[in-house]
């Protein structure tokens, strides 16, 4: 039997393409495997959005070039969000002679017959610009094998693509233009889910406030949540990522409202200077931004807010970056994920003329790491002899690791058969990143 390995890199969307690719190749017959050296078949799904996994894509591949004079039936490919990028892609060809296969994130369901062309010993190459949309409801995404990787829970998409076009940001570039799943194809697939024994979905998007926008019925993300809420047997609803500018009071109400939504909220916040977030394209203000978290917390005060913050965009002053820190001071995220601006080919960010120098992001980074990571420290000490909801997800070699509504991870002692149930569980003590409990109610 082949066997394929396939690493990834990148958002949550990357790891979900690779469960459909993952479908595809097992219905082919390929098995996986772990360990690169046994694969007929080396394919990397690539993330572009900063420079360094780039490079590291290159970096690995060079060393596999020992493997395929060694090995000379083994196939390699170059799929996901770097292979959209024209130049990238020729450089690809140009730089990595060995690599028999490149395509995109619009034409995965293609897969079985470019790898047997490639197969065949052609080198194929086979990326699209945008996904072809027929009409609505014609997605040759919808059905198609998905090979997940987890039992309990799911990611399941429900907007592809962003038109936002953030100055510093290539996603909108490689995953094309906003396009909204049907709700029905959404609603079927959640219900599917349920019925296959999954308890939790957290749905995809670069921005799922958009949801429905695009779409000639009426519908909004709200609507969606209301619906799937409905679904008997799922346990729990989560979401990512949400745009500041487009949500809105129906949004905050159904955080409020809905039993099953959970209470956390990704909000990526960039920069805490308006000037910055002007620059940036970002379509809200400091005190916007601000505004919005109060609104947040007041009709969910125990909502967990986590963020991505980008350090050294072009122009960034001390003074820009102090309103960073003071930001983050001031609403107290849960944790934060933080960036250096890496320059992108073909975004506007990329041409501006006041880039920051690298050592000047690193120190501004550093100082921004510090203050988050107290924070974060003091959010989850404040956790210890609170109890928590908690789904019991999976073991960690000596009892069951599970996650809080507020996506905390909690490991306690148990028995197996509490896999998938809810438990309500009393914090005893907290790591770095980590929780442990002590189960005090198993709930029906
Ligand atoms: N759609 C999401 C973000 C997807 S990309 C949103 O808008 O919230 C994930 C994160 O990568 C972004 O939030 C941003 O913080 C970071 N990022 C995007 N482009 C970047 C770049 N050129 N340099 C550094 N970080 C970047
Ligand atoms: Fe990039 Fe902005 Fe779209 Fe997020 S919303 S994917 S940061 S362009
Ligand atoms: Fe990266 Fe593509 Fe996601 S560029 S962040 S893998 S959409």
């Amino acid at each position: 039997m082949k066997k394929f390995f396939l690493k990834t890199m990148g958002c949550q969307m990357n790891d979900h393409d690779s469960e459909v690719i993952r479908g595809l190749l097992l219905s082919l017959g390929y098995a996986e495997t772990e360990e690169v050296e046994e694969a007929d078949l080396i394919l990397y799904n690539t993330c572009c959005v900063r420079e360094n996994p780039e490079r590291k894509v290159y970096g690995h591949m060079a060393g596999y070039k020992r493997l395929k004079e060694a090995k000379p039936h083994l196939l390699i490919g170059i799929c996901g969000c770097m292979t959209q990028q024209k130049e990238e892609r020729q450089n690809i060809l140009r730089e990595l002679p060995h690599v028999d296969l490149i395509f995109g994130t619009h034409n995965i369901h293609r897969l079985p017959e470019l790898l047997a062309r490639a197969e065949g010993g052609e080198r194929v190459v086979e990326v699209w610009d945008e996904a072809p949309y027929e009409e609505e409801g014609q997605d040759f995404r919808e059905n198609l094998p998905v090979e997940r990787s987890h039992r309990l829970k799911a990611f399941v998409n429900i907007i592809y693509g962003c038109t936002n076009f953030c100055t510093y940001c290539i996603v909108p570039y490689v995953r094309g233009k906003e396009h909204s799943r049907l709700p029905e194809s959404i609603l079927t697939e959640v219900e599917g889910l349920v019925e296959a024994g999954y308890k939790e979905v957290t749905l995809l998007g670069q921005n799922v406030n958009a949801y429905g926008k695009d779409l000639s019925i009426d519908t909004s993300f709200s609507q969606l949540l209301t619906e799937l809420n409905a679904i008997e047997g799922l346990a729990r609803i989560r979401f990512t990522t949400s745009h500041p500018r487009d949500l809105g009071p129906d949004l905050i109400d159904a955080l409020a409202g809905l039993d099953k939504v959970c209470e956390h909220l990704h909000l990526p916040v960039q920069a805490g200077s308006s000037r910055v977030l002007r620059r940036m394209n970002r379509g809200y203000t400091r005190e916007q931004y601000l505004d919005l978290v109060q609104k947040v917390r007041q009709a969910v005060p125990e909502i967990a807010l986590t963020t991505d913050i980008i350090v050294g965009f072009p122009g960034e002053t001390e003074g820009d970056f102090q309103e960073t820190l003071s930001l983050v001071e001031e609403v107290r995220f849960d944790s934060a994920f933080t960036f250096i601006y890496s320059p992108r080919e073909g975004t506007p960010a990329a041409r501006f003329a006041d880039q920051v120098p690298e050592e000047v992001k690193k120190e501004r980074i550093y100082r921004l790491i510090e203050l988050q990571n107290k924070i974060s420290a003091e959010h989850i000490q404040g956790l210890v002899g609170t109890k928590q909801e908690v789904l019991v997800e999976g073991t960690d070699g000596q009892g069951l690791v599970g996650r809080t509504r507020t996506n905390r991870q909690v490991h306690f002692a148990g028995s197996q058969e509490l896999m998938g149930e809810l438990v309500t569980v009393e914090i005893t003590e907290a790591g770095t990143w980590t929780l442990r409990g002590r189960v005090v109610q198993p709930q029906a």
